[in-house]
């Protein structure tokens, strides 16, 4: 979602920020601003709708020379997306930068306007700015003030602001992602949403604890310094090294982040069965399946929900633990039956999805044991978590998540293996990694024959909706597959159970619409059927299916048809890829910003 980055020190502040903010693009947002002091301790703020080019742009090609500046990407809650609305908001000496939601806005923004403040944008962001401008005016320090504003406001926040009158910046949040960074080399602080902006600036990185006001000055002997509320120093934060590159957000020779990232799982996979069956990994996933609870919860949003339901598959099958898969944004509000010999499993790319970290706050209150899988290494959950294993899939540019759920899902079978033991024989590992050398090697075949499925792709991307059916396994990559193409091609497209569409959603079926059948080995026959009750009303059949199957070949309009051997369990991650790859085509044929579509942000932050 939004994303913020601020600098102080030497070095030009301006040029910084906007570096940091470039790198957060891949979040995707819709407008973006800076504020800081230049030369002539002036307070400047450049806002612009649409890119952070048009932005760049607006500020032309001044030779800045601020030493303090604070910057935003926009992703629009409330207000409609605008120049007015972007972020940074000034009033007098102060500006500030928000990442979250006010819940208590419009209350509050009566009550200010009331007072006699002029509110000029629609956000809640400037609801801060109000409060804290009322504050100082009543005489309160710069630290005061912050705390006493934030006491006022309700919801999950982060706000960062730069205040000239003292050539400070000063933040504080609650449920929302910030971390500060310092470079003692340079005396140069920093502050963002996300590490990755500071990435090769920074060399250590502070993560403050919620309701901390973090100090950003060049007056004091250190450049950075934590508060609690009482304006007390507190070491409510974590900190670590700073190792993240920048290096991997280059598309190389391909078109879009999106399929550069399709092509890289191959690679992951390998290299993530080389860390945890022979690296220094193999450690964290016997520690992790230490614990045998008597039952998993399983919590995600979106993509990481759908690896979500593949984890429970193997968990249940393999080791016969019962497992609930649920949306956290259900789960949070739910008052669920949690017991303290029961564990709790968390799926997350970013590591920093709002309604999957209040579910995890809601287990460790319950005191059930909490576990990741997770990409971001240092993210709040990863943070929060008991246990977590990384998935190991690098930076994803991509708004649509790709690698990430491949090795989601994989990253939970090597979870299952270790919860029944297995990864303590060598020789099992030695077996376990053929197989997962098998599924890259698979991959890397059906990614050779991306032409045939653009070719399927060209045909059917007019069509009015998609429905992706599955049975057993591979309904959760039917619900992936839809959801993939919605959110790229911007068409409609649902994943269904292939035994389910008779009880009801069959009545859409009709000429201009595809049924997308991902077929396996098992309950070939019975998916069979289903995919004749499509075709007998006329839906235009699209197989992803066991290669050589001539019946399936025969009632198909288009067959991709594929080599499932030896990969079992694995069978869905191994299909899904196809469904990767026909989404990312029909997206290209319908012209749509496939690394960032409408609408979308890559973090969602706010729940
Ligand atoms: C879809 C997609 C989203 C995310 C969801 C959870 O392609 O990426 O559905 O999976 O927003 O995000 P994380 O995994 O960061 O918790």
């Amino acid at each position: 979602m939004c994303g913020i980055v601020g600098h102080l020190g030497p070095k030009n502040s301006v040029n910084i920020v906007l570096e940091g903010l470039k790198r957060l693009e891949y979040r995707g947002y819709d407008s973006a601003g800076v504020s800081y002091i230049d030369e002539h301790n002036e307070l400047q703020i450049y806002k612009k709708t649409g890119k952070l080019e048009n932005l760049k742009n607006l500020l032309g090609d001044q030779d800045f020379k601020a030493r303090m500046c604070i910057g935003h990407t926009r992703w629009a809650t409330h207000g409609e997306v605008n120049d007015t609305n972007s972020h940074p908001h000034m009033k007098d000496h102060i500006s500030i930068v928000h990442n979250g939601i006010i819940e208590n806005a419009s209350t509050l923004r009566k009550q200010l306007t009331a007072s006699g403040y002029e509110f000029k944008s629609q956000t809640d962001s400037e609801v801060f700015l109000s409060l804290l401008v009322t504050e100082l005016a009543k005489g309160k320090g710069f630290k005061k003030a912050m705390v006493d504003s934030f006491a006022q406001v309700e919801g999950n926040s982060a706000f960062v602001v730069l205040n000239k009158d003292v050539n400070e910046i000063m933040s504080i949040k609650k449920g929302a992602p910030l971390v500060c960074g310092i470079n003692e080399v340079n005396s140069e602080v920093f502050i963002s949403s996300d590490p990755y902006a500071l990435a090769g600036m920074a060399s250590k990185l502070y993560f403050p604890g919620d309701e901390v006001l973090c100090h950003l000055s060049a007056s004091n002997k250190n450049l950075l310094n934590f508060y609690d509320l009482e304006g007390n120093p507190t070491e409510n934060y974590m900190s670590k090294n700073q190792d993240m590159s920048v290096g991997p957000t280059d598309k190389g020779d391909f078109e879009h982040f999106m399929l550069k990232e399709i092509h890289e799982q191959p690679e992951l996979i390998r290299s993530l069965t080389q860390f945890y069956f022979q690296g220094e990994g193999l450690k964290s996933l016997l520690k992790a399946g230490e614990f045998k609870p008597s039952k998993f919860h399983i919590t995600a949003c979106g993509t990481a929900y759908y690896a979500g339901l593949l984890i429970r598959d193997f968990i249940e099958t393999f080791n016969r633990i019962p497992c609930s898969t649920e949306l956290a944004s259900e789960f949070r509000y739910r008052n669920p039956l949690l017991n303290k010999d029961e564990a709790s499993l968390f799926i997350s790319q970013s590591g920093e999805t709002a309604d999957t970290l209040a579910a995890q706050e809601l287990c460790t209150t319950n005191n059930v044991k909490t576990l990741s899988v997770v990409n971001v290494d240092g993210s709040t959950l990863f943070r929060n978590c008991d246990d977590n294993l990384l998935i190991r899939a690098g930076i994803e540019i991509g708004v649509a998540s790709t690698k990430a759920f491949t090795q989601q899902a994989l990253t939970g079978r090597l979870l299952s293996l270790s919860l029944s033991d297995e990864l303590k024989d060598e020789t099992k590992r030695v077996a376990l990694t053929a197989k997962f050398s098998l599924l890259a090697e698979k991959i890397d075949h059906l990614i050779s024959r991306s032409e045939e499925i653009k070719t399927i792709a060209e045909s059917i991307h007019n069509h009015k909706g998609f429905f992706y059916t599955g049975r057993g396994k591979y309904f959760p990559v039917a619900l992936e597959g839809a959801l993939k193409l919605k959110e790229i091609a911007y068409v409609h497209a649902e994943g269904y159970a292939a035994g389910e569409l008779k009880h009801g959603p069959i009545a859409m079926i009709d000429e201009d619409m595809v049924n997308v059948a991902l077929v396996g080995p098992e309950l070939f026959e019975k998916t069979i059927s289903n995919i004749q009750e499509i075709k007998a009303r006329k839906g235009i059949i699209v197989t992803i299916g066991p290669k050589d199957e001539e019946e399936l070949e025969e009632l198909s309009d288009y067959y991709f048809g594929i080599d499932f051997d030896g990969l079992d369990e694995l069978s869905p991650v191994y299909i899904n890829i196809v469904n990767q790859l026909l989404a990312y085509y029909i997206a290209k044929y319908k012209g749509t910003d496939i690394d960032k579509p409408r609408n979308l942000a890559k973090s969602v932050t706010v729940e």
